[in-house]
């Protein structure tokens, strides 16, 4: 009863989405988890996305343009991402998803692109 119904929950989650973000691969804050951060940050990549989703829905509420993964230190997400799990009302696993994505992402060079210090 309660897998059924959070199942049609997801499913509606994803056609909200799917609605709202045509291109979710870029139309997102933060970079969306791909093979290369799964491998970089030694995380699993279904729970990577977990938390990406997390930080999209849920941070996104109190903050429309949230603070982007590499603009807080690891340490900080590390404080900073319970206090706001609980603010979200979000359960362990997604806080864990949500702090994992955070710190794979900050690890990602793709958001600096273009900066021209690299040669
Ligand atoms: C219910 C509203 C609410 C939700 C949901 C929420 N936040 Fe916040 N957040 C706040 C408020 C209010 C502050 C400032 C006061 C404080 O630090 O508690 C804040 C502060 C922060 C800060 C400190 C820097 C700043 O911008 O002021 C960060 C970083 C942050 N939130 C990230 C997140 C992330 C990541 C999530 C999702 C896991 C999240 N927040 C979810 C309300 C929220």
């Amino acid at each position: 009863m309660k897998k059924a119904h959070s199942i049609a929950l997801l499913g509606t989650v994803f056609a909200l989405i799917a609605a709202c973000t045509p291109a979710i691969t870029d139309g997102g804050y933060g970079p969306f988890p791909n093979e290369e951060m799964a491998r970089l940050s030694g995380q699993d990549l279904g729970h990577l996305q977990r938390g990406y989703m997390v930080y999209q829905k849920q941070c996104q509420q109190c903050h429309p343009q949230p603070l982007l993964p590499h603009e807080v230190s690891e340490g900080d997400w590390h404080i900073v991402v319970p206090g706001m799990a609980w603010n979200a009302g979000i359960d362990h696993e997604d806080e864990e998803a949500v702090l994992q994505y955070l710190l794979a992402a900050r690890q990602m060079p793709s958001d600096n692109a273009g900066g021209g210090s690299q040669q």
